[in-house]
């Protein structure tokens, strides 16, 4: 590989990378340790708290955080904490999260054919055997539903009142959280951490801060930092100006001077969109992404398309990728998949002749969505999504 001569790592401006320090959320992180600190008496009580804030406040990374120092925490004071970190975007249902868990920490446990209650009563059994507490954060928790994490949370006391070993960080969008979580969870939830805005001035510094574990000193001159931070400040998304620093970084690569100028960041801007998760696509499953890749190409030239239309697409691209293409029954399912992550719209119109669901598109451009997904259905291979 060729050195660069721009970033120093560039893995740190990739979605997936959780910086060793959050600054401006180590107030939220502090009043995490506090929630869960009865985790380390030997009450054995369920904590239950939710993070709730708009995209790209760092929701996602506090809880990785929060997760690292927690295990650390109970390490260094001999107590047994598991955090088990959930994307519930890949993972959908109940059952899935629990085997996920089961799999990951205790590898011999046959748990295929086991469903439901019997994995709550292995994964508990499991706990209380190695004097166990755990915590699983599940992100982006509408897709899971606000009963199913009512049932968990309940389940916790599966050996009777103060005998819980299971504990939960529920992670959502404010709107989900109104509409999917909260009304199941009203009597789970102690404590609602609320994620605002950055500022201005917090931005500069948390991308100065992004910026020197990711460029090479001189790249990025305080001045041109303060006027990302600027951009992003307009949506108040920390995800917004890293990605900015990044497109503007594979600029600057490409140039004789090997810096980042204010023209690299303007075209830059240009091409991130900060509402939509990059991870989001990353959870879909083969032909969902197919379904994403194919209506984003059918909105390319419209704005709005009926759901047959959208399908006859698929079909062509199934052709394309070369596997068979599933019913429009199924592909309606994909379809409702991917209006519930917030890619597109999907109203049903009453006409005369009957009902119709139009697609349109929600934040992001639909070439963008379209080379995004096509990117991944490459990277995937032929079967991993599926
Ligand atoms: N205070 C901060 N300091 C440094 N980096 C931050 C901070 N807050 C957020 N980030 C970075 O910004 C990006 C977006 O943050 P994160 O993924 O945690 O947002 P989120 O609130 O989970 O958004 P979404 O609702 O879209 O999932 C990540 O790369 C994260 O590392
Ligand atoms: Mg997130």
């Amino acid at each position: 590989m060729i050195r660069s001569s721009v970033f120093k790592d560039e893995s740190t401006l990739f979605p997936e990378y959780v910086p060793p320090l959050l600054p401006h959320r180590e107030k939220q992180l502090e009043h995490l340790m506090r929630i869960y600190r009865p985790l380390f008496s030997d009450k054995l009580v369920s904590v239950n708290s939710a993070l709730v804030g708009q995209a790209g406040l760092g929701k996602t990374a506090t809880s990785k955080l929060f997760g690292q120092k927690i295990e650390e925490m109970a390490r260094q004071s001999g107590s047994k904490i598991i955090f088990e970190y959930m994307y519930c975007s890949t993972v959908r249902t109940l059952p899935a999260v629990l085997r996920q868990i089961i799999m990951k920490n205790w590898k011999k446990v046959p748990v295929m054919g086991i469903t439901g209650n019997e994995l709550i009563i292995e994964l508990n059994d499991r706990l209380r055997r190695e004097n166990t507490r755990l915590i699983i954060a599940l992100d982006d928790a509408k897709l899971l539903g606000g009963e199913a994490i009512h049932g968990l949370i309940r389940s916790a006391e599966y050996f009777g009142y103060g005998n819980a070993l299971v504990s939960t960080l529920i992670i959502s969008r404010p709107e989900d959280w109104v509409a999917h979580l909260y009304p199941h969870l009203i009597e789970d939830v102690h404590s609602v951490i609320e994620f605002l805005r950055y500022t201005e001035q917090e931005l500069q510094e948390i991308l100065a801060y992004r910026a020197s574990l990711s460029f090479y000193e001189g790249v990025l001159s305080r001045e041109n930092c303060n006027m990302v931070a600027k951009i992003a400040s307009e949506t108040g998304n920390a995800r917004h100006g890293i990605e900015i620093l990044r497109h503007a970084g594979y600029l600057a690569e490409k140039s004789e001077d090997k810096k980042i100028t204010p023209e690299m960041i303007r075209i830059a801007k240009n091409e991130v969109y900060p509402e939509t998760s990059p991870e989001i696509l990353r959870g879909l499953h083969r032909h969902e992404l197919i379904a994403a890749l194919s209506t984003a190409t059918a909105l390319k030239y419209e704005v709005a398309v009926p759901i047959h239309k959208a399908y006859e697409q698929y079909r062509i691209v199934c052709e394309e990728y070369q596997t068979s293409p599933r019913s429009t029954r199924n592909f309606r399912n994909y379809i409702r998949v991917l209006a519930d992550i917030g890619l597109f719209n999907a109203v049903v119109k009453n006409l005369k002749r009957g009902r119709r669901t139009v697609i349109t598109l929600t934040d992001i451009p639909a070439s963008i969505l379209e080379e995004r997904a096509r990117k991944l259905l490459e990277q995937g291979g032929k079967d991993n999504y599926d």
